[in-house]
C-alpha cells in the first residue's frame, strides 16, 4: 500500500490487535446492524457478523478515501488508460452503458446483432445444414469466456425458453465426449468465443467440433450455417474458415474475465432470450451507478471490498469461502476464482516495487448446505480464520416451500454459529481419557457477511456480478496493483507448447 497510507495502517494494526469479540460489538452498539446493512441493485449485504467495531468500518472507509479511491474510480468510468502494463482502458462498465465506450455506435451495434442473431434463431429463420431449427448451443472457449456465460445460464435456468446452452472449456477429450458427442449435429449450434483467438485450448476445441461436425453432417455449408465466434481479433477467425457476417466483435478495453457483459454472454441471450440478457446488463448498470455515487460509508462494493481488506491485511486471514445456499449459483465461486485471483492475485505494485502486504487472498467455495457436511468443520473449529460469504435468494416461489424454508434457516443457522460458537464446561475425562468439552466446543468469533435478495432474477445477478466486479478493483486501488492483466499465466503456456514440440 502507498506510504502515505502508513498512518492509517498503524491505526488499523492496533485495531486489529485489540479488535473486541462479534458478540461483544453487538452489546456495545445497538445500531451496528443497522449501519452495517447495506443496499444497492435489489441486494441487501448485511456485514454486522464481521469482526469489527463501528469505529474501526469507518476507519476503513478513511483508508479507501486517501488511497484515492474516488480518483481511481473517476479514471475507470471516463476511459483513461488504467491497465497501464497493456496500455489499455478498462471500460467493462461501458457495456452496460455504451454512453462511456469510446465509441458507443459500437457497444449498441454489437447489441443489435446479437439481437438479430438470437431472433433468427429463435424463430426458426436461421437453420442448420439440413434446414433444422437449432436445439442447442456449445459455447466454446475458456476462462473470462467460459466462467460468466456459464454462471449466468445456469443461474438463469428458470428463465431458459430458447437453446440449451452446453459449455466446451478444457482441453481434456474426456471432456469434449461428455458435452458435445450426445448432440445433434444438425441442431447443435458452436460459438467459439475467445478475445485473442489464439488461446490453444479453444482452437484445438473448436477444430475437434469442426470435424465432428462436417463428418455428421458431410456438407460444405455445415460450418457457415453452425459456427460463430466472437473475438477482438476477427481476421484470425476468418483464417479458421468463418464467414465475416458470422463474427461478433468485442474490445480490447473489455478484459477478458470482464467480458460477459459482450457479446461473449451470446450463450446467455441465445438460451434465455434478449430481454434476460438485457435485464441483466441493467442489474449490472444498477450497481455500476451505485458504485459511482454512493458516499463510501454506505457504498456497497466499496465496504465489501475494505472487509476483505480487512480480513486479509490486518486479521490474517489467507482465504475467504464464497458459499451461496443456492443451487442456481453452484458455478459463482469457481467465477469468483478467476476475477478475484487473476485479478489481483499480483505481488508487483504500480510503483514497479515488490509489495510489502498482502494482495489477493484465496477465493473458494462450495454450495451450502452440502458444505456444511463436507468443509464446514474446518471454518467452525480448525485452527485457521476463513471469513464466509453468504449468498441467499429469499423467495424461491410457491414450490418446495419446506426445502426453502429449511435452506434459509440453515444458512442463517450457520452465520450465528460462526459468530457465536459454543461452550461447554469441561468434563471429568473418566477412563478414557477423553476430555469431550474441549473437543465439541467451538470458539466462534468468526466473521462472515451475509448477502441477501429477495429473488434471483436476471437484474439481482448482474448486480450480484457488478458488485464483485468493484469489490475486485477497489481492492486493487488499495493494494496498489493493476487488477486488468495477468502475466502470471504465461509461463506454463510457453513451456506447454514447448512440451509438446
Ligand atoms: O490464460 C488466461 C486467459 O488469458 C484469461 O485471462 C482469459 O479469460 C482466458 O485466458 C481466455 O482467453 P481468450 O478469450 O483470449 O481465449
Amino acid at each position: 500500500m502507498k506510504a502515505a497510507l502508513e498512518t492509517h495502517l498503524e491505526d488499523l494494526r492496533r485495531r486489529a490487535a485489540a479488535a473486541p469479540r462479534i458478540e461483544d460489538c453487538f452489546a456495545a452498539e445497538p445500531e451496528r446492524l443497522t449501519r452495517m446493512t447495506l443496499e444497492a441493485g435489489g441486494l441487501r449485504a448485511d456485514f454486522s457478523k464481521q469482526k469489527l467495531d463501528l469505529a474501526t468500518w469507518q476507519a476503513l472507509g478513511r483508508l479507501a478515501d486517501d488511497a484515492g479511491l474516488a480518483a481511481a474510480r473517476t479514471a475507470m468510468f471516463s476511459g483513461e488508460v488504467i491497465n497501464r502494463t497493456e496500455q489499455r482502458p478498462v471500460l467493462h462498465v461501458a457495456l452496460r452503458k455504451p454512453e462511456l465506450a469510446p465509441n458507443p455506435a459500437e457497444v449498441t451495434d454489437v447489441l443489435a446483432q446479437v439481437e438479430r442473431l438470437v431472433e433468427a434463431v429463435h424463430t426458426g429463420l436461421r437453420r442448420g445444414a439440413h434446414e433444422a431449427a437449432f436445439t442447442d448451443v456449445v459455447n466454446i472457449g475458456i476462462g473470462g469466456s467460459h466462467l460468466g456465460p456459464q454462471l449466468a445460464c445456469d443461474a438463469l435456468r428458470d428463465h431458459a425458453t430458447g437453446l440449451h446452452a452446453h459449455f466446451l472449456a478444457n482441453v481434456d477429450a474426456n471432456e469434449f465426449k461428455r458435452v458435445v458427442e450426445p448432440l445433434n449435429p444438425a441442431t447443435t449450434l458452436f460459438v467459439i468465443a475467445s478475445k485473442s483467438f489464439t488461446t490453444v485450448e479453444t482452437r484445438l476445441n473448436a477444430t475437434s467440433a469442426r470435424v465432428w461436425l462436417t463428418a455428421k453432417l458431410g456438407s460444405d455449408d455445415a460450418v457457415a450455417r453452425h459456427f460463430l465466434a466472437v473475438t477482438s481479433k476477427p481476421e484470425r477467425a476468418i483464417d479458421f474458415g468463418l464467414d465475416a457476417s458470422c463474427i461478433f466483435p468485442m474490445w480490447d478495453w473489455v478484459g477478458g474475465r470482464y467480458s460477459m457483459w459482450s457479446a461473449i454472454g451470446l450463450p446467455i441471450a441465445l438460451a434465455g432470450g434478449m430481454d434476460v440478457f438485457r435485464r441483466l446488463l441493467d442489474g449490472a448498470a444498477s450497481m455500476d451507478a451505485h458504485f459511482e455515487a454512493a458516499e463510501t460509508g454506505v457504498n456497497l462494493p466499496v465496504m465489501l471490498a475494505m472487509l476483505g481488506i480487512w480480513n486479509t491485511n490486518f486479521l490474517g486471514a489467507e482465504s475467504y469461502a464464497m458459499v451461496p445456499y443456492d443451487d442456481r449459483l453452484a458455478y459463482l465461486p469457481d467465477y469468483l476464482q478467476q476475477l478475484e485471483m487473476e485479478s489481483n492475485g499480483k505481488r508487483v505494485g504500480l510503483d514497479n516495487a515488490l509489495l510489502d502486504h498482502h494482495s489477493a487472498p484465496v477465493t473458494w467455495g462450495g454450495l451450502g448446505t452440502n458444505a456444511q457436511h463436507a468443509f464446514f468443520q474446518l471454518l467452525h473449529q480448525g485452527t485457521r480464520l476463513i471469513p464466509v460469504d453468504f449468498v441467499l435468494a429469499l423467495d424461491h416461489g410457491d414450490a418446495y416451500r419446506e426445502h426453502q424454508d429449511m435452506l434459509v434457516a440453515n444458512c442463517l443457522a450457520q452465520a450465528a454459529a460462526l459468530m457465536r460458537g459454543r461452550r461447554f464446561e469441561s468434563s471429568a475425562s473418566g477412563d478414557t481419557g477423553v476430555d469431550l468439552a474441549r473437543h465439541r466446543e467451538s470458539p466462534g468469533d468468526r466473521p462472515s457477511t451475509l448477502l441477501m435478495m429477495d429473488k434471483l432474477t436476471p437484474e439481482t445477478l448482474g448486480a450480484l456480478i457488478a458488485l464483485y466486479e468493484h469489490k475486485t478493483f477497489v481492492q486493487s486501488v488499495v493494494w496498489n496493483i493493476n487488477a486488468f492483466d495477468q502475466w502470471g499465466v504465461e509461463l506454463g503456456k510457453v513451456l506447454a507448447e514447448d512440451i509438446l514440440q
